[in-house]
């Protein structure tokens, strides 16, 4: 049997329960993977709280990012084989013991890192590395990032920096020294959040990527960057039309674009030559049993963590 997260209706960390169902069976263009590690996501704790609505067709299962060994290999996929290490990204269901997944959605997994930073990279590194890719970032560019020491954040830091980016970053108080070793120039979020990147760019802010979605984030980026077209966010996607700004998913109506899908896929490829040169880090700050999945959201939500949650089986 394998073990699952479930949930039957939305709200506080306590409707999370952890089931046994029958080993799931991949259909022929499916692998099944045994999860050695899955990675908590914003939009999880969303999902099962009711901030993000969406419908029950009985009990949900949650996760989307995980690392393991693949089981077993459906006929019609090549290319892969039982044994194989891999990240899983985009899953249905990956908070539990084993999952399911298209070929479209694995990735070899780096073999200098943990199962549990794998598990990590998954959403955090995809969305990263496809929003700068979207709102040409490159060498020269001089970039805000809303939300730098956040999971999002730090890959954003960390892909624009090796780009030759010069990047503007803000967090919390107890965040600047860490955004600082990622090589971002850091600033606190709060009153006179403008005026403050304003005196660390004398030269002017070309892009901003938002990975907050807070007023005092996008009135700040108004107030830096007229050019609207310049500013992506992942986090008010709700509202970008009306603002005028780009947005990839974070509530938006629009889908991403086939081009945006694959720049999410190849954004594994450059973070593994990254992470072989000793040029990315990513941060787990806490692995629990997937027992205990409830105490990880709590934890999360506390947020009092900086760095990525982890479960593993
Ligand atoms: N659209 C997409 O495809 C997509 C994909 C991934 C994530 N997201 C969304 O993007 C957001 C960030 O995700 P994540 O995984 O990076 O989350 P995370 O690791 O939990 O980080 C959130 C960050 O927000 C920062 N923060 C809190 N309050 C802030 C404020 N008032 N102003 C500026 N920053 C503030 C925190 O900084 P301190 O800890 O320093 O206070 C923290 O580092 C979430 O809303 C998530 O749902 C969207």
């Amino acid at each position: 049997m394998a073990r699952v997260v479930q949930y039957e209706k939305v709200g506080g960390p306590e409707v999370l329960e952890v089931v046994e169902v029958p080993d799931p069976t991949p259909s022929d263009d499916q692998v099944l993977v045994e999860v050695k590690a899955a990675g908590i996501n914003p939009i999880d704790l969303k999902l099962r709280s009711g901030e993000r609505p969406a419908p029950f067709n009985g009990p949900r299962r949650l996760g989307s990012d995980a690392a393991g060994v693949i089981l077993e290999v459906g006929s019609a996929v090549s290319g892969w084989a039982p044994g194989d290490e891999v990240i899983v990204r985009g899953a249905h269901g990956a908070d539990a013991t084993q999952v399911v997944a298209s070929a479209a959605q694995l990735v070899r997994k780096p073999a200098s890192i943990t199962w549990e930073q794998a598990a990590a990279l998954g959403t955090p590194v995809s969305t990263a590395y496809q929003v700068l890719k979207s709102l040409e970032v490159g060498e020269g560019t001089t970039l805000l990032v809303h939300a730098g020491s956040g999971a999002v954040g730090s890959a954003a830091i960390q892909f624009a920096v090796a780009w030759g980016a010069t990047v503007i970053a803000t967090g919390s108080e107890a965040n600047q020294q860490r955004m600082r070793d990622l090589g971002a120039i850091p600033t606190t979020y709060g009153p006179g959040l403008a005026e403050r990147v304003r005196a660390l760019a004398p030269g002017g802010v070309d892009v901003v990527f938002d990975a907050v979605g807070t007023d005092e984030a996008l009135d700040a980026s108004f107030e830096l960057v007229p050019d609207r077209s310049h500013i992506g966010t992942i986090a008010a996607g709700a509202r970008a039309a009306d603002l005028g700004i780009r947005a990839w998913a974070g509530g938006s109506p629009v889908p991403l674009t086939p081009e945006e899908q694959a720049l999410r896929a190849e954004a594994y490829q450059v973070v593994a030559g990254l992470l072989e040169r000793g040029e990315f880090t990513i941060d787990v700050a806490h692995v629990y049993p997937l027992d205990e999945v409830a105490a990880a959201h709590r934890d999360i939500e506390s947020g009092a963590v900086t760095g990525k949650v982890v479960l593993v089986p």
